[in-house]
């Protein structure tokens, strides 16, 4: 009988793909299936997330509450970012953990289950030609890693200490398994990294000289691939070439992730950011000139140290002008081992509060008028999933999460729909054809 393994993922995409990885390692090597149900798991593991401290304090409470339900003789072993970045101290706080696995150590799942108490966080790790076995989650879509690591140094920020440096995947690698995940049916891949368009800069072998856009011109050569996504791409290196392919290449699909953290120059200095207010708000306006449907997602950091009320104004006014599709707001959260770390001029957190709560009903605002736009507009739409209620969901190519009537059949099928009725996170339609 086939042993049991429960696993709860926190944080981004690539600790999804992570986990997916570690699943198809676990079923290959240790003939492990996954379970949704922890109290029946001979096998816990919780990947984590580091890049705010909200997570981090919930984690040992959570680790209490598996310990104290466990089956009798599971294992339980923490992965991910928190592991990198904690490593031996948990074991020391939580005695009953039995392994310990950081971010870049991914591929030693099925060593450490046999090691009692290893602790592998090595963030100098090369798993960057690692042959993971194929899995995917989804059958529809295939997440796709194209780099580990980072090589950028923003100030706030934790994930260059949990990941490491930024080496990029051979192409090669990248376009077999792409083929591979098409061949099994996927029509969709995501390309996954935290730096996706600065792809190529360095390697662990000697390899050709190329870059993103090279890499997308190779992958939309795969015949039965309709969709390439990506995330994350950085502001700075949206580079006229990158935005020319997107917009031209039919297969990319045609929503971009441009994390602006601050709309303040000053503050994107401190943060390191590399770019200013009018570089991010030219990008924008180029990219719309070309792709005048392009939805436009973000992630903004408000209440950084030293952010005063003009430069949350900054903010604002890129909101303003910019009127994002989607957004991911937090407030700053000083983490350990950062440049920000140090930095004194903390902002008062009642003003913290107000100025998230301020730029997230402003969102709410834009969203709520894009949204009433939609209403009688044909969008295809790739099905992926089959919702209770006797309804199928997709994403159009700009990423609008849309539902209509139907079953199983229309899954991995693209239809056109037309929308009849709006939400906030998802709309509904009729098939059109
Ligand atoms: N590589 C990606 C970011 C990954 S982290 C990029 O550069 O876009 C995801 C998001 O978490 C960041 O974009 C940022 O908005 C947020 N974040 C990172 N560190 C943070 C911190 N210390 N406090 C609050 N938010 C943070
Ligand atoms: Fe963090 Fe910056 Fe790297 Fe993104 S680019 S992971 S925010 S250091
Ligand atoms: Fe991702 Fe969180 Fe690590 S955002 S890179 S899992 S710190």
């Amino acid at each position: 009988m086939s042993k049991k393994v429960f696993i709860e993922t926190l944080g981004c995409a690539m600790n999804e793909r992570d986990t997916e990885h570690m699943l198809a390692e676990l079923n290959e090597k240790e003939n492990f299936s996954q379970t949704g149900d922890f109290k029946e798991a001979d096998l816990i593991l919780i990947n984590t997330c580091s890049v705010r401290e909200k997570p981090v304090s919930k984690l040992f409470s959570e680790l209490g509450i598996f310990n104290k339900k466990k089956k009798e003789n599971a294992k339980i072993g923490v992965c991910g970012c928190t592991a990198s970045h904690l490593g031996k101290d948990i074991i020391k706080r939580a005695p009953y953990v039995d392994f310990v696995l950081g971010a870049r150590n991914v591929s030693k799942i099925t060593e450490v289950l046999h090691k009692p108490k290893a602790v592998e966080v090595d963030i100098n790790y090369d798993e960057s030609e690692f042959a993971f076995k194929d899995f995917r989650t989804s059958l529809y879509k295939a997440y796709i890693n194209i780099s580990i690591g980072c090589d950028k140094q923003c100030t706030y920020c934790i994930v260059p200490k949990t990941r490491g440096e930024e080496i990029s995947i051979p192409l090669n690698l990248i376009v077999d398994e792409a083929n591979r995940a098409v061949n099994s049916g996927a029509k969709e891949i995501f390309l996954l990294g935290q730096n996706v368009n600065n792809y190529g800069r360095r390697f662990s072998g000697k390899h050709d000289k190329v870059n993103f856009t090279n890499l997308l011109q190779e992958l939309s050569k795969i015949e039965g691939l309709k969709r390439i996504r990506f995330t994350s791409p950085h502001p700075f290196h949206m580079d006229d070439e990158f935005i020319e392919e997107f917009a031209k290449n039919p297969k990319i699909c045609k929503s971009m992730h441009m994390p602006l953290q601050s709309g303040s120059t000053k503050v994107l200095k401190d943060m390191k950011r590399g770019y200013s207010k009018e570089w991010f708000l030219n990008r924008v306006e180029k990219l719309r000139s070309m792709v005048p449907d392009v939805s436009i997602s973000t992630d903004i950091i408000v209440a950084f140290p030293g952010e005063s009320d003009e430069d949350f104004n900054d903010t604002i006014d890129v909101m303003d002008k910019v009127k994002f599709d989607q957004i991911f707001s937090f407030k700053y959260s000083a983490r350990p081992e950062t440049e920000a770390e140090h930095f004194t001029n903390v902002v008062n957190p009642e003003i913290a509060s107000q100025r998230l709560t301020f730029l997230q009903d402003l969102y709410t605002k834009h969203l709520d008028e894009k949204m009433a736009s939609k209403l009688g507009n044909i969008y295809e739409v790739y099905f992926e999933d089959l919702n209770a209620d006797g309804y199928v969901s997709g994403r159009s190519d700009n990423n609008l999460v849309i539902k209509a009537k139907g079953s199983e059949e229309l899954l991995g099928k693209f239809r056109k729909v037309k929308v009849t009725s709006i939400g906030r996170s998802i709309l509904s339609g009729e098939i059109v054809n």
